[in-house]
């Protein structure tokens, strides 16, 4: 079970003098049960690439599958796109959820069940479902957006930039959520914040002018984003670990966290190497 994006090419407003190429030929391969973290600088194409994986919008060449099927948003994938509250569209959470819910041909009793337990999935409390979502903390309104997307039970689920603009209490809880949510679904996981992003990701892909840079293991991206002097793609935990091995220390690379990384230096200083 995979999504294989093979040799797509996108192009804005073709034939007009807007003509803009944001994707050139793009391969990807995502394997189910796995969190892709996306990278890449402001205008890389991260959304763009999103979008069509949620098939909002064709590749004008190229092709994108999921398990085989062409992309259907609600249906094989959902995507949080970015800043979701913008998007919010009904007097309450309770409808704005349902809704597409609805759309899918569940019955009322159906649809109570299923927003109950994704409520519960994401530690929402449920008086919300009565209040206006403009009406919501930043926190709550964003993870009752990503409450309407996980209602619809996708196997691949794309969030893009899930936790910009939120205060560091509900990066954390939203960051919580994704990490429970990455044992049930795929998750493409697209963000800025370079050590949230590898911290819990097992593959990542970066963008540049559209382009792949670079797509593998955690990891392999670790050491390439090292070899390549992209100090701005590498956690400073990770530039530090990395930067002492190169020295001769024989230290770990692959720490995970500060706690991990100062032991790790205190057993290489205590072995003298
Ligand atoms: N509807 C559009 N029409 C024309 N050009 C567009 C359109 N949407 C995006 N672009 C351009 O395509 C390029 C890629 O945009 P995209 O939004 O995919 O980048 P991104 O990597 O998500 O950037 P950011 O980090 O700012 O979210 C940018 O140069 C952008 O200006
Ligand atoms: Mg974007």
């Amino acid at each position: 079970m995979v999504i294989k994006i093979r040799n797509v090419t996108h192009t804005y407003s073709p034939g007009t003098p807007w003509e803009f190429t944001a994707l050139s030929n793009v391969d990807l391969t995502i394997n189910e049960g796995m969190v892709l973290g996306l990278i890449g600088g402001v205008g890389s194409g991260k959304s763009t690439l999103a979008s069509l994986i949620a098939g909002i919008g064709t590749p004008v060449t190229g092709s994108i599958t999921i398990d085989g099927s062409l992309p259907h948003p609600g249906k094989n994938v959902g995507i949080l796109l970015q800043q979701p509250e913008e998007f919010f569209f009904e007097n309450t959470v309770f409808a704005d959820i349902a809704f597409g819910l609805k759309n899918m041909g569940l019955t009322e009793h159906e649809i109570n069940k299923r927003i109950d337990s994704t409520l519960d999935m994401i530690g929402l409390d449920h008086f919300v479902l009565d209040k206006s979502p403009f009406h919501l903390s930043r926190g709550t309104a964003r993870l009752a957006a990503l409450a309407s997307v996980l209602a619809m039970r996708t196997k691949y689920l794309i969030l893009d930039e899930p936790t910009v603009n939120m205060d560091s209490k509900s990066k954390k809880k939203i960051l919580g959520v994704i990490r429970n949510l990455s044992e049930k679904v795929t998750v493409i996981y697209i963000s800025h914040q370079i050590h949230e992003v590898s911290a819990i990701s097992d593959q990542m892909c970066v963008l540049g002018h559209g382009r792949v840079l670079f797509s593998g293991s955690t990891p392999k991206y670790k050491q390439w984003a090292f070899k390549e002097n992209k100090e701005d793609l590498l956690p400073v935990i990770d530039q530090v670990m990395y930067g002492l091995k190169e020295l001769g220390m024989d230290v770990n690379t692959d720490v995970l966290g500060l706690d991990d990384a100062v032991s790790n230096i205190q057993t290489a200083l205590k072995r003298g190497k």
